[in-house]
């Protein structure tokens, strides 16, 4: 067994600073207000409900998750934000209309102390945005030293020990990877030049990390998804995380696709439509920043269905991906999936899925368990991509050469199997053969 590293404690608070003070993160921030205050149960969140099964089956140990491993608590946590519009917390959470304003009321103490400090954007790279929160600065870097001087000043004014960011901005428009992107040196020259190919997010993501501050992306932008910034992380000792949370079609294709993979069943086409009404919606009508959520939301299905290995099942069938900005909807989401499969000798049968979900109800326990496991591999001194958290993502991270796991369930075995080597507990295999040798 691989020996466990030393996990620091989790003393003092913890700072999870989000760019982006949206549904997704208001969601997240009136969640644990309300959870700390007793008024509702943090459903969704794996930290704070999901518990480890340890040893053999017949020794009824399991432990909840934050009591396996030293997770920050919720009363710790002191939430920072930017935005391009200058609406609090509380402001902007009625603004998203996913939560019910008799909640709202009641947090509107806390809510209202949130206000975001000015952001680092461009239009340019946001077409359907546009705000007056915004930075001034001279170059790319300058904007980045601006950001860094942020978070020393929120972590002394609000007493934090420790600090975490999440990305739970806008999506930007569709970027690739590029020179400028190969190495640091080459990227921070970059940003003294103010070359286009720094997006907003790159600039977030190297403040947070020349700050010794974990960073986990929960859009689909390249951002932290590149050698120079993966570079920094290694230098710096610091963990990342990405991309692009997985919240409703994508959580489901990742738990059906492996069922007919499983099962060798065939598939000839899945074709996935959404429609949705909030900002989010809004700038994902965009061409540009769609493009970005659709390379994120395709690639799942390949790398599930493993074509090269099945040629008979996968070798051609049709993917679509389409999201629909409808205003009434709001927040609600409703999505639809029409999966034609195949069957024993090559008959067809089909499956529908009708998902009415709520976006950020999904999204914000997700974004709790990266902050609070981020902060964890932090501590135990893991630094650079943490595979082990691709459970939350669309589009896993991964190290150069690899191809990123999206099955749900062997991504849920990784990551438990990863804190019970935390823990020093043994890892468990499944094979159980043990059982029957009496
Ligand atoms: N809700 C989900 O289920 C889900 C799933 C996967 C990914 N996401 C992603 O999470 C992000 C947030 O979603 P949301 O529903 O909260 O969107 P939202 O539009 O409500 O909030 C995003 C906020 O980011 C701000 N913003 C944009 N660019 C910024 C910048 N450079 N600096 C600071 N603030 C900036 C916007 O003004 C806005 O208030 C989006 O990128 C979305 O695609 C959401």
């Amino acid at each position: 067994m691989r020996k466990p590293p030393s996990i620091a404690p989790a003393r003092g608070r913890l700072a999870v600073l989000v760019p982006g003070l949206g549904a997704v993160a208001t969601t997240l921030i009136a969640g644990v207000e309300a959870v700390r205050r007793g008024l509702a149960k943090p459903i969704g969140s794996l930290t704070q409900m999901g518990t480890v099964r340890l040893g053999k089956r017949t020794d009824r140990r399991a432990p909840l998750i934050r009591e396996l491993v030293p997770l920050a608590a919720l009363d710790d946590v002191r939430f920072g934000a930017w935005d391009v519009f200058p609406d609090d917390a509380y402001e902007s959470a009625c603004h998203a209309h996913v939560l019910e304003h008799d909640l709202l009321e009641q947090l509107r103490t806390p809510l209202s102390a949130i206000r975001p400090m000015p952001a680092v954007f461009s239009p340019e790279y946001v077409k359907r945005l546009d705000g007056p929160n915004v930075k001034k600065g001279r170059t790319k870097l300058d904007l980045g030293e601006q950001l860094r001087e942020d978070i020393r000043r929120f972590l002394r004014d609000q007493e934090c020990d420790r600090a975490v960011m999440v990305w739970c901005a806008s999506t930007e428009t569709f970027l690739e990877r590029s020179a400028v992107h190969g190495e640091l040196a080459r990227l921070e020259k970059a940003m003294a030049a103010n070359d286009p190919a720094v997006t907003p997010s790159m600039i977030y993501a190297w403040a947070a990390l020349k700050e010794g501050v974990p960073f986990a992306n929960g859009a689909p932008n390249l951002t932290v998804d590149v050698p120079a910034l993966q570079q920094l992380a290694k230098k710096q000792g610091v963990a990342i995380a990405g991309k692009d949370f997985k919240t409703g079609q994508t959580l489901m294709k990742t738990v059906l696709a492996p069922m007919l993979k499983a099962r060798m069943l065939g598939l000839a086409g899945w074709f996935s439509t959404n429609i949705l009404g909030n900002r989010d919606g809004e700038v994902l009508d965009d061409p540009g920043s769609f493009k970005t959520k659709e390379v994120s939301k395709l690639s799942a299905l390949e790398h599930i269905l493993q074509p090269d290995l099945y040629p008979d099942l996968y070798g051609k069938f049709d993917h679509k991906v389409q999201i629909h900005y409808y205003r009434p909807r709001g927040d609600n989401k409703e999505g639809w999936d029409a999966i034609d499969i195949v069957g024993w000798l090559g008959y067809p049968m089909q499956i529908k899925v009708n998902f009415l979900c709520r976006d950020s109800i999904l999204a914000a326990p997700v974004a709790l368990d990266i902050a609070l496991f981020l902060d964890l591999a932090q501590r135990a001194g893991m630094s650079g991509i943490q595979e082990w958290m691709s459970f939350y993502f669309k589009s896993p991270m991964v190290a150069e050469g690899l191809y990123p796991e999206h099955d749900l369930f062997i991504q849920l075995t990784k990551l438990k199997n990863t804190l019970r080597h935390l823990a020093g507990e043994e890892l468990i295999t499944h094979l159980g053969l043990d059982y029957y040798e009496k």
